[in-house]
């Protein structure tokens, strides 16, 4: 039988690093999973903070261990619609079309909330957010705790989405019990959330399902006023955790909008005169118009190909901390087209930022 970790003196846990292709690594964590504790996981979306979702002082600790608002629900974590019994109640007719075609996959469902769901998962609310996510580690998870697991993004609340072990480390480590490295992810930005309780079911957060892919399925898909993507504060909220400040690296993120070649010219304007006065700027180029910024001296790190938004979104926020750790001041960041995947990366960029610039 597997203890969870003690705190030491100062309340600080032990994590442990189970690499999880080691044999045991899935049932160690399981086993802690079970016993209440914290485990962080590797999705194919982004790694996230794992509790067992029915067991509510487990849930809290996630809330703790993020410094997340309690009024921020957590999405819960099925291997597919047969985990459901307790999870979601009268499922809306839209719901199982799209988990045949979207599951497991980044597409997180709003759904009534069924009666086994603690009221910490949803924040109070009357609705629960379930995925199936595609990931062999995440998937033999869940099935070896049996029960679903309400999981987050592994991050400290406000910080990019952490898409490597390490990156959770940075953000947790002392604070849960265990991370399950499982190498980097592969979409690299967090799910889509479609609220299927509204009518017509809305879009609450673009994500790893393109909303074209989603309009076959689901027609009449509403929007959220800001699910586009607007700073904290700025309008109507869509998911209820979208008015916190999301994704922002340590560095002050300047977006900029607008053609590439005029976004290029501009963000290399605006770094000599950073630079000029004396600050540490770093770029977050496409590779269409990295050249342009060769001259700088600037730390630049290239997302990848405009015209493959996969590539971008895998290296986004992998690319937000590397330039942090570097230590850059003011990351100029190009903006990409929003076909596909980039609306996705535009949405998380618009709420990293805090200044966008249309040229
Ligand atoms: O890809 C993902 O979705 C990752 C991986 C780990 O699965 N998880 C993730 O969780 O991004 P989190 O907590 O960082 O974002 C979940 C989003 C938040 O914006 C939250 O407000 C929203 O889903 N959400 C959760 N429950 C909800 C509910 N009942 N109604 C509306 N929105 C909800
Ligand atoms: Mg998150």
């Amino acid at each position: 039988m597997t203890r969870r970790s003690r705190p030491d003196l100062k309340g600080r846990l032990h994590t442990q690093v189970l690499n999880a292709d080691a044999p045991g690594a899935v049932e160690r964590a399981a086993a802690i999973l079970r016993e209440g504790g914290l485990v962080a996981f590797p999705t194919e979306t982004v790694y996230g903070l794992g509790a067992d979702g029915f067991n509510p002082e487990a849930v809290a600790r996630i809330f703790a261990a993020k410094g997340r608002p309690a009024d921020n629900p957590l999405i819960l974590h099925v291997t597919g619609a047969d985990m459901l019994a307790g999870v979601a109640r009268d499922l809306p007719a839209s719901a199982r079309p799209l988990m045949d075609a979207f599951w497991p996959g980044p597409l997180t469902l709003v759904l009534p909330r069924g009666p086994a769901v603690p009221a910490a998962v949803a924040a109070g609310r009357d609705t629960v957010a379930v995925r199936a996510p595609a990931h062999p580690v995440a998937l033999a998870l869940i099935r070896a705790v049996g029960r679903p697991l309400a999981a987050p993004s592994a991050n400290r609340s406000g910080r990019p989405s952490p898409t490597r072990a390490e990156d959770v480390l940075e953000d947790l480590d002392g604070r849960i019990d265990a991370v399950l490295d499982g190498g980097p992810t592969g979409i690299g930005v967090e799910s889509t959330v479609v609220d299927l309780t509204a009518s017509p079911p809305v879009l609450l957060r673009p994500g790893g399902v393109p909303a074209e892919a989603l309009a076959a399925a689901l027609p009449g898909l509403g929007r959220a006023e800001a699910a586009a993507g607007s700073r904290v504060g700025a309008g109507p909220a869509p998911a209820p955790g979208m008015r916190y400040e999301h994704y922002a690296p340590r560095a002050r993120v300047i977006l900029f909008e607008g053609p590439a070649g005029r976004v290029a010219e501009a963000v290399r304007r605006r770094a000599e005169a950073l630079a000029h006065e004396g600050r540490r700027v770093a770029v977050l180029a496409t590779e269409e118009t990295a050249g342009a910024y060769h001259a700088l001296g600037s730390a630049v790190a290239v997302l990848g190909s405009r015209s493959d938004p996969g590539g971008m979104g895998r290296r986004l926020f992998a690319a937000l901390r590397d330039l942090d750790r570097g230590g850059a001041e003011v990351i100029l960041a190009e903006g990409v087209p929003e076909a596909g995947l980039g609306e996705a990366i535009m949405d998380r960029l618009r709420r990293a930022a805090r200044e966008v610039i249309r040229v």
